[in-house]
């Protein structure tokens, strides 16, 4: 059986298609969407990987709340010269951690452009990217095969036209996924780049001549753009590519550094001489994944005089419950569906009561507009190079196909209804639009 798989940063999902009918794989049965499996890994302590929603479950039963417990290592002695002091021996430690039950793993596609993010250490055991997302992928055809009750003989798996906008990082990040393919055991995989998996699909549904088709797929991680000419059997010339990596974890950023840092202490002073708060802990904020490096003792030295000197201390004491009881996750949960919230309203409020935190957060959809302001320019210029490079002028498109999560936001549409005119708009399935468009490339290869 031949099946498309796109792996999205946030998002996977699976199709097949025999000629005739386009079918999606319930990958993910305990999701709400059995269609869609959230893109994440949860590896417990004993070594056991779960993928999906219930990785999120079991970080959030066994990690949310739960007071982080250090263990000092001693871990040898290193020379340290400092600038004072001249060159001293000093005494290493780490801390680890004691009684974490696993370890969460989220876009982890985005690190695949990552050169720092080589390996991982996971309760002794060394992971290498490659290695977590080999273990993702292997679990995912064994829910296919599993569900089919037949092997999987052969795979076409999406690719973002740019994994990054450096040339080397994209060579290692596609490099890095081919070897995840290879470390999964993946039975004859090829890529396909996202979008012309979208235009796939939405091909086999057109009546009529060829059209010049741009295809917008917004997702989690990236923003790729794609012109091409189309007809209805699904021949296509391509006239352009682009992209860049802005997509949804992006814009939660955006959302949280420029709206809820005040409850977690920004603008904080010390003492009686108001000194300000160190900012550079905040930074610290900007992915759930980076708050744990606030357990290192000198940050959390940082925040216990924060409590105890600064004029803020009940947005400190906020900030330490979240560092020590893991409410990182949680946080950016609701940042998201805060965000989701504000494509459908013109104003949301984001609510949290978890440990010592305690906010709430009116969130007008203008502001969140403004804080994403760069991040629409960015999107535009990459949409002008896309057609300029194919030597068009917006008025030479027929069709613009939405798809990916982000397409959804407002603003985006916007934009892309100012330059495109409303009637050439389009919304694809905006999940798995890219899953069926790689079926049906999946099904070409050997029939077509
Ligand atoms: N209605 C909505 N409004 C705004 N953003 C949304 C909406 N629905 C989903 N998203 C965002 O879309 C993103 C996920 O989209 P999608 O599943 O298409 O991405 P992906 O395919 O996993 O990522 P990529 O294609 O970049 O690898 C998330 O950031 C999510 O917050
Ligand atoms: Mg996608």
């Amino acid at each position: 059986m031949q099946v498309g798989l796109d792996f999205g940063t946030t998002n996977s999902s699976v199709a097949v298609y025999d000629g005739q009918h386009l079918r999606l794989i319930p990958i993910d049965p305990i999701n709400a969407n059995p269609y869609i499996l959230r893109s994440t890994l949860f590896i417990s302590r004993d070594g056991v990987p779960y993928i999906g929603r219930e990785a999120i479950n079991r970080f959030t039963e066994g990690n949310v709340g739960r007071e982080i417990d250090y263990a000092w290592t001693y871990i040898g002695d290193a020379e340290v010269t400092l600038a004072d002091v001249g060159t001293v021996v000093q005494a290493l430690y780490v801390t680890v951690d004691a009684n974490a039950p696993g370890r969460l793993f989220q876009s982890l596609k985005s690190s695949l452009r990552d050169r720092a993010f080589s390996e991982t250490n996971v309760f002794g055991t060394r992971y290498t990217l490659e290695a977590l997302i080999a273990v993702v992928l292997r679990m995912i055809r064994e829910r296919v095969e599993a569900y089919l009750g037949r092997p999987v003989t052969s795979m076409v798996i999406g690719r973002p036209v740019h994994y990054a906008l450096d040339i080397e990082a994209d060579r290692l990040a596609f490099e890095r996924m081919q070897a995840a393919c290879v470390a999964a055991d993946l039975p004859d995989v090829t890529f396909l780049e996202e979008p012309t998996a979208a235009a796939l699909s939405y091909a086999r549904g057109i009546q009529g001549t060829e059209r010049r088709v741009l295809v917008f797929d917004f997702g989690g991680g990236t923003l790729d753009v794609t012109i091409m000419l189309l007809d209805q059997q699904g021949n296509r010339v391509f006239l352009a590519t682009d992209g860049v990596p802005v997509g949804g974890d992006l814009l939660d950023q955006r959302l949280m550094m420029g709206r809820l840092l005040p409850h977690f202490g920004a603008g904080a002073t010390l003492g009686p001489r108001r000194l300000p708060f160190p900012t550079h802990v905040f930074e610290h904020l900007a992915e759930w994944q980076t708050i744990v490096d606030l357990t290192q003792p000198r940050y959390l030295a940082i925040i216990e005089e924060g409590i105890a000197l600064s004029d803020k201390p009940r947005e400190m004491r906020a900030l330490r419950s979240l560092v020590r009881q893991n409410y990182g996750l949680p946080l950016y949960e609701k940042v998201e569906a805060a965000k989701v919230h504000l494509s459908e309203q013109a104003k949301t409020v984001l609510r949290m009561q978890m440990g010592e935190i305690d906010f709430e957060e009116q969130i007008p959809r203008w502001d969140f507009e403004r804080l994403i302001g760069p991040d629409v320019r960015a999107v535009e210029r990459c949409i002008d190079r896309a057609l300029n490079a194919a030597g068009l002028q917006p008025s030479d498109i027929d069709v613009v196909l939405r798809t990916g999560g982000s397409s959804r936001i407002p603003r985006f549409v916007r934009m892309l209804t100012e330059k495109f005119g409303a009637t050439r708009l389009q919304e694809m399935d905006v999940f798995t639009g890219v899953a069926s468009g790689l079926a049906i490339a999946a099904w070409e290869r050997t029939h077509g």
